[in-house]
Formats: C-alpha cells, sequence, structure tokens
C-alpha cells in the first residue's frame, strides 16, 4: 500500500511581500511547507534564512520542510530548530559522508533528508538512505523556481523506490523542480510521496485549488500494486 501523496509548496514561489496571506491561502490544500535556504555559494542565488522562517512560523501548523542549499549547513541547524524547521535536508553533493550531520539533526530534534542533483547517482546516497526520514531527488538543477521538469531523474526516484520498499523503511521519497499538472503523475508512478511544486501552486490563480489538483493527480497516478 503506497503513502498518500502529499504536496508541499515552494515559498520561493510565492510573493514575499505578503508571504503570511500566501502561506495561510495555501495551507489548507497542502502537506508540507517547503522552504528553500540558499547560501549564493552552493548554488548561485541567495533565497530567504532564519528571520523569514521565524516571522512565518505563526502562520501555520504545516511541515516546516528545509532544503538547504548550503555548503555548511551543520553550522545552522540549531538556529534552524530554534527559528521553527521541522525537517532538513542537506544535499550529498556538500556532505560526501553525512553521518555525523544526520546525527546532528536528530539531536536537535530534526527531521533529516539527502538530496540528490540531477548527475548525481542513486549510489552517492545508497548507503545511508536509511537514516534518512526523506529522500529528495531534484527534477531541476537547485538555485531557481520555475525551470522545467527534468525526467531522466525518474529512474532515480524509481530505485529510491526500489530499496525503500525492498528493506520496508519508513523514508519518504520527495521530487523537487518543474512539478505540475503535467509531470506529477509520472513522479508519483516512479515511486514519488512529496511533491515540491512552486511556480505551479504559487503562480495559479487560486493556489489552494492548484495544490488540491496536483494531490489529486498524484493520487489518481496511484499503482497501489497487485
Ligand atoms: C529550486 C528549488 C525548488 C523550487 C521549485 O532550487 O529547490 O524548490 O522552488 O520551483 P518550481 O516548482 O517552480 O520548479
Ligand atoms: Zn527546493
Amino acid at each position: 500500500m503506497r503513502k498518500a501523496a502529499r504536496i508541499a509548496p515552494s515559498i520561493l514561489a510565492a510573493d514575499f511581500s505578503k508571504l503570511g496571506e500566501e502561506i495561510a491561502a495555501v495551507a489548507g490544500a497542502s502537506d508540507w511547507l517547503h522552504i528553500d535556504v540558499m547560501d549564493g555559494h552552493f548554488v548561485p542565488n541567495i533565497s530567504l534564512g532564519i528571520p523569514v522562517i521565524r516571522s512565518i512560523r505563526p502562520v501555520t501548523d504545516l511541515v516546516f520542510d528545509c532544503h538547504l542549499m548550503m555548503t555548511n549547513p551543520d553550522a545552522y541547524l540549531a538556529p534552524l530548530k530554534k527559528a521553527g524547521a521541522d525537517l532538513v535536508t542537506v544535499h550529498i553533493e556538500a556532505f560526501p559522508d553525512p553521518v555525523a550531520i544526520a546525527a546532528q539533526a536528530r539531536d536537535e530534534g530534526l527531521g533529516f533528508g539527502l538530496v540528490v542533483n540531477p548527475p548525481t547517482p542513486f549510489a552517492a546516497i545508497e548507503p545511508f538512505v536509511e537514516l534518512c526520514d526523506v529522500v529528495l531527488v531534484m527534477s531541476v538543477q537547485p538555485g531557481f523556481g520555475g525551470q522545467s521538469f527534468i525526467p531522466s531523474v525518474l529512474d532515480k526516484v524509481a530505485a529510491t523506490r526500489k530499496f525503500v520498499d525492498l528493506r520496508a523503511l519508513p523514508t519518504d521519497i520527495q521530487i523537487d523542480g518543474g512539478i505540475g499538472i503535467d509531470t506529477i503523475g509520472a513522479a508519483r508512478r516512479a515511486g514519488a510521496d512529496v511533491f515540491v511544486a512552486g511556480s505551479a501552486v504559487f503562480g495559479a490563480e487560486d493556489s489552494a485549488a492548484a495544490a488540491r489538483e496536483l494531490r489529486r493527480i498524484a493520487e489518481e497516478a496511484t499503482d497501489d500494486g497487485p
């Protein structure tokens, strides 16, 4: 039995001049809130950080899913937790040996996940999947919203699904980048559970309706097996 499909709107695509309202509007139709933290070094862009997370924490009870596109996320786990983060995901490209940072996240009371960029093979995270609450498969190069989905990453989603199912692990498989009504079904069929969507949600006229529609398409694409 597959886990329910869950939607994680990415606030990177929200209107920051009214961020609280944007989050409140979508909260009832969403499961997690995806928060992209960039350092201008691991990725060629800068987004938002701890003060913003702290100010939006009172707006919603959604899981704060912090995607850390940073070279040194270990230096920020305690302040992220204090600001309201629930879960942090860290790039394997930044931390090829993530055992210590996974333990550090647990000590802080944070959920932990690993992220793999499109060119990075499943083999890079394979030894560490059991440390993860979430494996996040990037379906675009990280750093910017609004890019086109890279379909070849679906093989990596499927490999992760197979690994997790064979061992009956509780790990969620998340996908991020270019997720919309045309791509979410294929991502679900390949094995994803949690779908990050920025422009497809906050770029829509009715963001809550867009999130509900994405969840409906993902649920419809769910193959529970024989
Ligand atoms: C890209 C970010 C994504 C981004 C997704 O670096 O990790 O979370 O906000 O945006 P869309 O859904 O527009 O591709
Ligand atoms: Zn992201």
